[in-house]
């Protein structure tokens, strides 16, 4: 057996484990939504030597076998922070590379044989994309439009996004729906809600950030009342099944004391 052979059988033998594992985490409770900080790209490639731009790119690579994992799994939400409108913040050499890597990687969505195809995956782009350049903002209408028709799965990918300026643009549209003057016609907490361009999926379960920080930064704030936090040690690119396992199991444990305060939320 030759060498493509080999790894081929062995990406077969991992698949079949994966499946067993996976039936045997499903007799429990499973998430809905799981959200994702890609955190510690630039200090993997700092940690292997490798030159500036090449950590994000292996967070990339991460992030779609992170994806395929969890569509394996039957979550039907994925949400990832994928740049916050802080980072462009950051030196203009190291925005306008990670510009350049967005590009790439999201016109690669459209491809016959990426893992948008392969799930059937309806994917939105959240945040304020009008901060974004012209292509990388033409890149994710297209494909924000060429997976309109996709409803088995979803991946919601927040760029130019933080939660607070979510919530302001939430707000100003909902005071633009209404005459505010009028008693009547006061602003209310579901109009914001309705707003919010995260209302598309119901509120993430799990929220997983890598690297061992645990801040928010500003990410989901709104929807992450009631969400389990994890925070794992690897480096996003070192982020593997065992982390998302372990994430379940969490989330397992603390299931029934969640829902109950879920629905104390709606009372
Ligand atoms: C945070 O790590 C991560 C980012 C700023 C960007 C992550 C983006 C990708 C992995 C590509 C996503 C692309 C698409 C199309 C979805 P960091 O730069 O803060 O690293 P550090 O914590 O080590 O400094
Ligand atoms: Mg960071």
């Amino acid at each position: 057996m030759g060498g493509g052979g080999v790894s081929q059988l062995l990406e077969q033998i991992h698949m079949l484990s994966r499946r067993c594992l996976f039936r045997v985490l499903s007799m429990g409770p499973l998430p809905i939504h799981l959200a994702f900080i890609m955190d510690g790209n630039r200090r993997f490639a700092k940690k292997r030597g490798l030159e500036d731009g090449s950590g994000h790119k292996a967070g990339f690579s991460a992030l779609m076998t992170m994806l395929q994992y969890c569509y394996e799994l039957g979550v039907k939400y994925v949400t990832i922070y994928a740049f916050s409108i802080d980072n462009f913040r950051r030196k203009p050499e190291e925005v306008q590379s990670l510009m350049d890597l967005m590009l790439v990687k999201i016109k690669s969505l459209l491809d016959k044989e990426s893992i948008v195809h392969q799930y059937g995956i309806r994917v939105y782009f959240i945040g304020n994309l009008g901060l974004l350049n012209k292509q990388v903002r033409a890149a994710a209408e297209e494909v924000m439009k060429a997976t309109a028709e996709n409803s088995r799965v979803v991946l919601l990918v927040c760029v130019a996004y933080n939660s607070t300026d979510e919530i302001l643009q939430a707000v100003k549209r909902s005071c633009a729906d209404k005459d505010v003057e009028r008693e009547r016609e006061r602003v209310r907490l579901v109009d914001i809600e309705e707003n919010m361009q995260m209302s598309v999926a119901p509120e993430p379960d799990i929220l997983i950030r890598s690297s061992g920080e645990t801040r928010l930064s500003n990410f989901l704030l709104w929807q992450t009342g009631h969400c389990q936090l994890f925070s794992p040690d690897a480096l996003w690119p070192e982020i593997g099944l065992r982390h998302l396992v372990w994430a379940i199991l969490n989330f397992q444990r603390s299931h029934s004391y969640l829902e109950k305060k879920k629905k104390k939320k709606q009372l």
